[in-house]
């Protein structure tokens, strides 16, 4: 219950413009501003360097341009554009090469065509890559499978989807993309959704996410078991101990900053485990997403306003 008023909460405190430009003054400033603590920096040195940071841990990672909700054309261009220059970056730098993207930052909420054909810019160019394409609210379900069906039908296969264990149609659209043999991230879902459409309940979310979890483990394609949270981390440690499958068969996915002794401890036990890296300068939204799922943040937050941003 307090969860999901957090989550309303700092879902419409993410709309406020006199916020956004509060925390982009303080947010990213110095190396101990409290944003820092889950985007990585503004640039793409800074998230190249935390990559580096990440890998030398034995962890494996995937980077995220930061942007959504793009409202024209131009800025659905930019942004492709960057992503082709962090791909160069990338590329340089001989850190591992993974992406995660988000569709409406190319486009999807302007011109679906535009979008699908800034994604083929980004997947033509992404060579040896493995691009991920984020999960965004209910809105937007629909047609993220099918722009990722299509890019399937296209004829790629260095990308993935995601899928929230929060929505009830979820079930369906793991065996949907399973048939099709595709790689599926699963998280319990970051948005507010509607009761109509969505577990409202923790247990209920996670329940979901359990059994797709199992369904994942057992007929899935490397699947990406993105969470933090103990329980289930150990129930799919359990399961695929009972069912006999290998841990390079799976991943864990975790977020850039949070748990990271949890990370450690997966990768000490054997696993795979790869940290999801933010960054770039639309980043608001983003940290106002981490907030809502776990309140105690603020604290951080204030502490870092009040000059005492040391960060553990
Ligand atoms: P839960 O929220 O129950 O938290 C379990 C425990 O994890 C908490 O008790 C706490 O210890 C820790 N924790 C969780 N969130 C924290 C935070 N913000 N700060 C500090 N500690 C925290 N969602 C989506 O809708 N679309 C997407 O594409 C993605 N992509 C994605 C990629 C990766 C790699 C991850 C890990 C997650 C996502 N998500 C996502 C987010 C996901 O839907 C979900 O909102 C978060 O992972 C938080 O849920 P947990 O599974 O961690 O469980």
């Amino acid at each position: 219950m307090f969860a999901r008023a957090a989550k309303t909460l700092f879902h419409l405190l993410a709309r406020s413009s006199s916020l956004k430009a509060l925390a982009s003054r303080y947010g990213m400033r110095k190396p101990t501003s409290f944003a820092r603590r889950f985007i990585a920096g503004e640039t793409v040195d800074e998230a190249i360097a935390a990559a580096r940071t990440i890998e030398a841990q034995g962890l494996h990672q995937t980077l995220d341009y930061l942007g959504e909700s793009v409202t024209t054309l131009a800025e659905a261009d930019a942004a492709t554009r960057e992503y082709l220059r962090v791909i160069e970056a990338v590329k340089q730098s001989g850190i591992e090469r993974n992406l995660s993207l988000k569709l409406t930052q190319l486009g999807l909420n302007v011109d679906r065509a535009t979008a699908v054909d800034n994604m083929r810019r980004i997947l033509d160019a992404a060579e040896g890559f493995f691009v991920r394409i984020d999960m965004e609210n209910s809105p937007f379900t629909d047609v993220t499978l099918d722009v990722f069906e299509t890019l399937w039908q296209l004829g790629y296969r260095n990308v993935g989807v995601v899928l929230q264990s929060d929505l009830f149609r979820t079930e369906r659209d793991v065996e949907r993309i399973d048939a099709l043999g595709a790689r599926i991230r699963l998280v319990k879902g970051a948005y507010k959704e509607p009761a109509s459409i969505a577990h409202q309940r923790k247990p209920d979310v996670d329940a979901a996410f359990l059994r797709m979890m199992n369904v994942l483990l057992t007929t899935g394609t490397y699947p990406a078991i993105a969470t933090h949270d103990p329980v289930l981390i150990d129930a799919t440690r359990r399961f695929a101990r009972e069912q006999q499958i290998p841990a390079d068969r799976f991943e864990f996915q975790m977020l850039y900053g949070i748990r990271r002794d949890l990370q450690a401890s997966l990768v000490k036990a054997g696993y795979r485990v790869r940290i999801y890296i933010p960054f770039g300068r639309q980043w608001f939204p983003y940290f106002m997403r981490r907030l809502g799922e776990r309140p105690a943040n603020v604290a951080f937050v204030v502490r870092g306003i009040l000059g005492e941003n040391r960060l553990t």
